[in-house]
């Protein structure tokens, strides 16, 4: 059977940033309801929120004091309710971002757990005795500094491997279990599709507490190599309960974030007979230099790592690194058109791959990443790393970019972050209007992934052409069972013109410079300077 979120299109929010309905320079869930006609528009079938819970926002909502309610800076419960109505209406599903490998030091099952050895909460989170020294290495990674937390009241330390803000749970006591399925039903009952699943792999830690070994990575991995913090084989009995309190409350989406960027760890997050997540965040785009073989060989590698039964996903951004307009931009005297350009290939591969896009807001403006000023940093990470450059989050945060207006029409008060520079020439109300915009790429790229089952759930095949071209054929049975529709996807990676040796002739579904409809005739075709073809074989 196949299920909604293997032929959806997810865009991901970032609440803070999206829309500010009530002017105080934060973005709200109601500035998210005002915005539905558009992602509908877009044509996008789920949202997925990071979170909106209540938070003293040391790491902005991924430390989470109330689980079951809406911080008032977002808004209410009734505005979440009026958001899930009216996206329903639109035909727009709703996914959190269940943070449930650690809660804030505010939450209350914390501020009890802390208080005492003998608190029936102790037991939720996880401890080491205070020797005055840290028990092993593990690094609480936007500090830098050690992950162990001294606790005075009961000499011994915490663990928090982000902040020391955000105390971690231990999910080999089956009471605190029991309380975050709870928190899934709940939000079940409010009518979520599912949830994206914070720090999935880290629920489980070494039962010895044993120091990681050194890596050579420094980004993510902190130049640790994570197996004993994260990534403990013992996570999978986890996923395999998560996923049945989810299947029990019917077609509700699993989406797993792994730590790290080896798509084998992701792919075994499926679980060996597909009895895990749904789906586990393939990062390796996330992480790739611009080049058609490197997508190539990571798209193979990630399809052939998935477990059968498993459905495959693809990321180009999210709100913990760069943006891929600003990882793909190119030098010299034409970087504009041809950043632009770059842009427009990324999408095409993103939307008609094999597997489930994941889109992050703004990316369809082809909004990139700007230095800020230290003064304007938010972000603990960007703090601790400063003066480094792309390791803090905030540039991939930035408003998102509605008009022209003041504020970029995100808020009427200055926002909580700066809006980019290039927003008066780079946001939805021009690009509404230009059939030519990236914004008018990405809707003919969703509608046409919408029309056409062989982009949504046709089998693929890679074609070798030049090495600088990325080029597959994706075939569906037709509705009448007895005949095939099959689509080629061909991207010009080179910032020159390349040729390909087509076997059969085909019809323009969609070029970024080939108009629709036009034929192409069997043989040489020439492509010009990253130039996008999808289209239909005849
Ligand atoms: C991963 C989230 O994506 C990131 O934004 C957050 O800071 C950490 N987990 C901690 O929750
Ligand atoms: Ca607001």
């Amino acid at each position: 059977m196949r299920h909604w979120w293997e032929d959806a299109v997810f865009y991901q929010i970032y609440p803070r940033s999206f829309a500010d309905s009530n002017g105080d320079g934060i973005g709200d869930l109601a500035g998210i309801s005002c915005k539905l006609g558009y992602l509908e528009s877009l044509g996008v079938d789920a949202i997925w929120l990071s979170p909106f819970f209540k938070s003293p926002m040391n790491d902005f909502g991924y430390d989470v004091s109330d689980y079951r309610d809406v911080d008032p800076m977002f808004g209410t419960l009734d505005d979440f309710k009026e958001l899930v109505f009216e996206a329903g209406g639109r035909g727009i599903r709703i996914v959190l971002d269940l943070v449930a490998n650690h809660s804030s030091d505010e939450h209350p099952w914390f501020v009890e757990a802390r208080s005492s050895k003998d608190s029936p909460k102790h037991g939720w989170y996880l401890w080491a005795p205070d020797t005055g020294r840290p028990p092993n290495n593990w690094k609480a990674i936007f500090e830098l500094g050690t992950a162990w937390h001294p606790n005075p009241a009961t000499v011994e330390r915490y663990l928090g491997t982000f902040t020391k803000h955000q105390p971690e749970f231990d999910w080999r006591e089956p009471e605190l279990r029991e309380a975050i399925y709870d928190i899934m039903r709940y939000w079940y009952g409010l009518g979520v599709d599912g949830f994206r699943l914070d720090v999935a792999t880290g629920y489980i830690k070494d039962s010895e507490l044993r120091s990681n070994p050194f890596s050579f990575k420094a980004n993510p991995d902190f130049f640790q190599r994570h197996i004993y913090d994260r990534n403990r084989p013992e996570v999978h009995e986890v996923f395999k309960e998560m996923r049945k309190v989810a299947d029990a409350a019917g077609e509700r989406v699993l989406i797993g974030e792994t730590h790290g960027q080896d798509p084998l760890l992701a792919a075994s997050c499926h679980g060996e007979h597909a009895d895990e997540l749904h789906m586990a965040f393939n990062f390796e785009f996330l992480y790739k230099n611009w080049g058609a073989r490197a997508f190539r060989d990571s798209a193979e590698r990630w399809y052939s790592s998935l477990p059968e039964g498993a459905w495959p996903n693809f990321t180009l951004s999210n709100h913990d690194q760069p943006r891929h307009a600003w990882r793909y931009r190119a030098g010299g005297a034409k970087s504009a058109s041809l950043s632009e350009a770059r842009a427009r290939i990324a999408a095409a591969m993103l939307l008609t791959l094999r597997g489930t896009p994941f889109l992050y807001y703004g990316e369809e403006l082809g909004m990139t990443c700007e230095r800020l000023p230290r003064t304007a940093l938010r972000d603990p990470l960007g703090i601790a790393t400063w003066p480094l450059p792309s390791l803090g989050r905030d540039p991939e945060r930035t408003p998102m970019q509605w008009d022209a207006s003041a504020n970029a029409g995100f808020s009427s008060a200055t926002p909580w972050l700066p809006v980019n520079s290039d927003y008066r020439v780079r946001n939805v109300a021009l690009q509404d209007k230009d059939p030519a915009s990236l914004l008018s790429w990405y809707r003919s790229l969703i509608s046409l992934r919408r029309s056409m089952p062989a982009l949504r759930e046709g089998s693929i095949a890679f074609l070798d052409f030049d090495p600088d071209i990325l080029a597959f054929e994706r075939k569906a049975p037709t509705s009448n069972g007895r005949t095939e529709e099959m689509i080629v996807v061909v991207l010009n990676f080179a910032s020159g013109r390349r040729a390909i040796e087509l076997e059969k002739a085909a019809r323009v579904l969609l070029g970024s410079v080939r108009k629709e409809d036009s034929a192409l005739a069997a043989g040489r075709i020439e492509l010009g300077p990253c130039e996008a073809i999808v289209a239909s074989v005849e």
